[in-house]
């Protein structure tokens, strides 16, 4: 761990006894009593896909101002950022977007990052969530860098629905492609997200089981979110993850097994006849807030508590305006006990009164 970073056993002391709770290993515990364990990045708001749920065409058109280059948080201020969190007990980082594999000399990113080591001296979990329409290039130079492991998003098996829902017309054989070069330099274990829209993808739940049981890689089925002001959501277009597992037992049985760490995203459910392990996300029908250990640091340098927070926190302002590591620790300390979020939980009662702008997923990421 560099000398530049400050012990924050004080500060943590100070929250204390202000009231606030902590663990007695020390660990920053928010107001419901959620350590600080996850850190997600996003390192650019821009995509190569148009996926009809998170970046629909008819908003992020060529109308649409991304960000400057200059507004984006260099690679430096994000491994400094990312060396705070791990001092105060973040063991995770994710690299998503937008596209995390369309910002430049990502790979230079990756390498600082991986040098990152708990406290208690071992390597933190650095993962990355990608679309994969680069992976085929990418993968042996992520790999030497040092990332870990991978998640693809792919929603579809079936190349037509695929190219509908990524609206880019990119074809599913070259993500297939990524995802075998991914296996083959060993960035594992693979897991793969597919958002589930009744009406759009329902029809490929099976599919996606079927082909991927057996093969060690691991399909999360996600109910569809409310995430952002664009998507047009509507709670019907939702598969409660109770019918994802009923559909996929008619023809695999399964059985629920525990979580590998303590608030776990998904809930894990492995095929009876061990070929292997699927996962639900059922942040609609089942809210997991009340186990929330993830932080959000977007494009350009805001920290969120929640992926539906409406107000930011500005890390850049501090890092551009000559601030100690000491007091951005500390600002994210702050940030963090003072936090109260559970939109998640919240949302049927906010669903009968009006509604709130939140941010959009690509911006503040996945
Ligand atoms: P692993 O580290 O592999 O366990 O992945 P993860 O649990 O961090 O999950 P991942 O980053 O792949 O997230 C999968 C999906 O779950 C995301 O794309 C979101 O759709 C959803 N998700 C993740 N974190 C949250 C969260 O904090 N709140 C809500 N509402 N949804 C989330
Ligand atoms: N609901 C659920 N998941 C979403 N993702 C993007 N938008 C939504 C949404 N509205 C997922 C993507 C990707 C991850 C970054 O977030 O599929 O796997
Ligand atoms: Fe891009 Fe992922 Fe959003 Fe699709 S879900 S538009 S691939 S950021
Ligand atoms: Fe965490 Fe917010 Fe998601 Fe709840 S809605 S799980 S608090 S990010």
């Amino acid at each position: 761990m560099s000398e530049r970073i400050i012990p924050i056993a004080d500060h943590r002391l100070k929250q204390a006894s202000g009231g606030t709770f902590i663990e007695p290993s020390g660990r920053l515990l928010d107001t419901r009593v959620r350590p600080l364990h996850d850190l997600r990045i996003s390192v650019t708001d821009r995509c190569n896909f148009r996926c009809t749920y998170c970046m629909p065409k008819e908003v992020f058109d060529s109308n649409y101002r991304y960000l400057p280059h200059s507004a984006l948080l260099s690679f430096e201020e994000i491994t400094l950022l990312a060396k705070l969190f791990v001092a105060h007990g973040v063991e995770k980082v994710r690299l998503t977007g937008g596209e995390p594999l369309l910002r430049k000399n990502i790979e230079d990113l990756i390498k600082m990052l991986s040098d990152l080591q708990t406290p208690d001296g071992r390597p933190i979990d650095l993962t990355l969530t990608t679309n994969a329409a680069l992976l085929a290039r990418k993968a042996q130079s992520l790999k030497d860098a040092g990332l870990k492991r991978i998640t693809v998003s792919l929603d579809a098996l079936d190349d037509a629905i695929f190219r509908r829902m990524n609206d880019a017309d990119f074809p599913l054989s070259d993500v297939l492609n990524g995802i075998a070069e991914a296996e083959r330099v060993g960035l594992g274990p693979i897991k793969i997200n597919m958002v589930v829209q009744r009406g759009i993808n329902n029809s490929q739940i099976l599919a996606m089981a079927r082909h991927f049981k057996g093969s060690d890689k691991i399909v999360r089925f996600i109910e569809y979110m409310d995430v952002g002001n664009s998507n047009g959501w509507k709670l019907d277009q939702v598969v409660p993850s109770a019918d994802v597992i009923r559909l996929i037992q008619t023809e695999f049985p399964l059985e629920a097994i525990d979580p590998t760490y303590s608030g776990e995203v998904a809930q894990r459910w492995r095929y009876k006849d061990g070929s292997g392990e699927i996962g639900v996300i059922s942040s609609v029908t089942q809210a997991f807030c009340s186990t929330c250990t993830r932080a959000r640091l977007s494009t350009e340098g805001q920290l969120y508590t929640c992926l539906f927070a409406t107000q930011g926190h500005d890390l850049r302002g501090l890092l551009r305006n000559g601030a100690s590591d000491a007091e951005i620790a500390s600002a994210i300390g702050n940030v963090w006990v003072a936090r109260e979020d559970r939109y998640s939980e919240l949302r049927g009662l906010e669903m009968e009164g009006m509604p709130r702008p939140k941010i959009e997923m690509s911006y503040i990421g996945g």
